[in-house]
């Protein structure tokens, strides 16, 4: 039936009801075969879906994932604690919901109901609202003018606990996609990369299978200084080919490598100690010498003051926190006091809930900190952080370049920057 003009005045908005009907969760799995939890979300006029990822090289202060280690106790939580609290409440109340899971928790790092429960429950929750109202999660959550698309941070080449056999010492080695007017043509720069490092590394490494880490980055054997001049070739070549500035970057996950009797860095790999004064000349030299636009935990994660060094010592490259601040607003305080770091990653599932990430954020921006929403290496094909990186004004997303898990991320950003048309607009990446 066509509305006639006359008629307009007599629609009224149907009152949505995000009223919690039920709550359940259940065992799935992640990319690595690991077993998840994935919680479902049913409101009187809709249905959100959310699943757990989970990390290989995680941080000492990150809340505890599984209550007693197991996914099963975490969905006899839910279904015992949470979804008898839960069920006749709003899902569009978020922070209340939020405060409510840690409530039942009632511990500072989510141990009695597990992280990993709290986050499901948070964003399938929210899911749960957004899918109510009919609008986009990003938009749910931000509202109409969240229009900026963040620049994805890519893993290329993988090593430390990534991956496995003589793969580099360093964990990730990654690319950064600048200067480019569609997020379309920024993911395209990163395959074009991931590509023409695979055939770089045919000839670099004579044992080389095509394998492939946890998240879908090649797992050469070869050292960290090789792997480093093949990024930087491949992305010339792909800068040159596609107009796209493609930067190299670098998670160095350096708790992974720090021994702490020993007080140094050990590079198996390339058979080097380095201790903290090393560590801090020899990444300031890849720096300059790679011309390094991102570099993610350079030392340990207890390390603040050579953070706080190695910052003061470039203005020309994102230095950021990923076990050193956990998403923790009390951690990203500390740091930001003593100028360690100037980026922050944000992995939802570090701290627990929707509204502590936010939090979180909203502290890093406050400070002029750059923030990026992230993935994990166990990564479900949830798609929800490409979202999330939107409404929480992240202007860089670091999700991988292949693998269904990372793609789903990937294609979401596609589809959202085509529904935002012309409102849509590349974040800004302060460089
Ligand atoms: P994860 O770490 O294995 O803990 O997810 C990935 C990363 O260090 O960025
Ligand atoms: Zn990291």
């Amino acid at each position: 039936m066509r509305l006639e003009e006359g008629d307009k005045h007599r629609i009224e908005r149907i009152p949505v009801s995000t009223v919690i009907e039920d709550i359940t969760a259940r065992k799935t799995f992640n990319s690595r075969g690991e077993e998840t939890l994935e919680v479902d979300v049913i409101t009187l006029a809709g249905f959100g879906r959310a699943s757990a990822p989970a990390g290989a090289s995680k941080g000492k202060a990150e809340v505890i994932s599984y209550p007693q280690g197991t996914v099963d106790r975490a969905i006899e939580k839910v279904a015992d604690l949470v979804a008898p609290e839960l069920i006749g409440r709003n899902a569009d109340e978020q922070e209340e919901i939020d405060l409510l899971l840690h409530e039942i928790d009632g511990t500072a790092n989510f141990r009695n109901l597990g992280g990993n429960a709290a986050y499901a429950v948070s964003l399938g929750t929210a899911d749960a609202a957004a899918v109510s109202y009919g609008m986009p999660l990003f938009e749910y959550l931000a509202g109409y003018f969240a229009n900026e698309i963040p620049h994805p941070l890519g893993n290329i080449i993988g090593g430390g606990k990534h991956a496995y056999g003589k793969t580099p010492d360093i964990q990730e080695f990654l690319v950064l996609p600048l200067n480019t007017n569609s997020f379309y043509e920024a993911a395209k720069a990163n395959v074009s990369v991931h590509r023409k490092v695979g055939s770089l590394l045919e000839k670099a490494d004579k044992s080389f299978t095509k394998g492939r880490g946890d998240e879908g980055a090649w797992a050469p054997n070869i050292k960290n200084e090789e792997a480093l001049e093949i990024m930087l070739k491949a992305c010339e070549v792909v800068s040159e080919e596609s107009g796209v500035d493609c930067r190299v970057g670098l998670d160095i996950a350096a708790s992974s490598l720090w021994r702490s009797k020993e007080k140094c860095y050990v590079y198996a790999r390339d058979g080097v100690k380095r201790d903290s004064e090393e560590q801090i000349d020899f990444i300031s030299g890849l720096l300059e010498r790679y011309n390094l636009a991102y570099i993610e935990d350079p030392f340990h994660e207890q390390d603040f003051k050579s953070f706080a060094q190695l910052t003061k010592m470039t203005e020309k490259c994102l230095i950021c926190g990923d076990d050193l601040f956990v998403t923790n607003r009390e951690r990203l305080g500390h740091g930001i006091r003593i100028g360690a770091a100037n980026t922050v990653i944000i992995k939802t599932n570090q701290v627990g809930t929707l509204t502590d990430a936010w939090k979180t954020t909203q502290l890093a921006h406050k400070a002029g900190y750059t923030t990026i929403m992230s993935h994990r290496s166990g990564e479900t094909p949830d798609m929800h952080i490409a979202h999330l990186s939107i409404a929480l004004h992240c202007p860089i997303i670091k999700t991988g370049v292949i693998g269904g898990t990372r793609i789903s991320k990937i294609n979401e950003l596609i589809r959202t920057e085509e529904m935002l048309g012309g409102r849509a607009k590349m974040a800004t990446v302060r460089l």
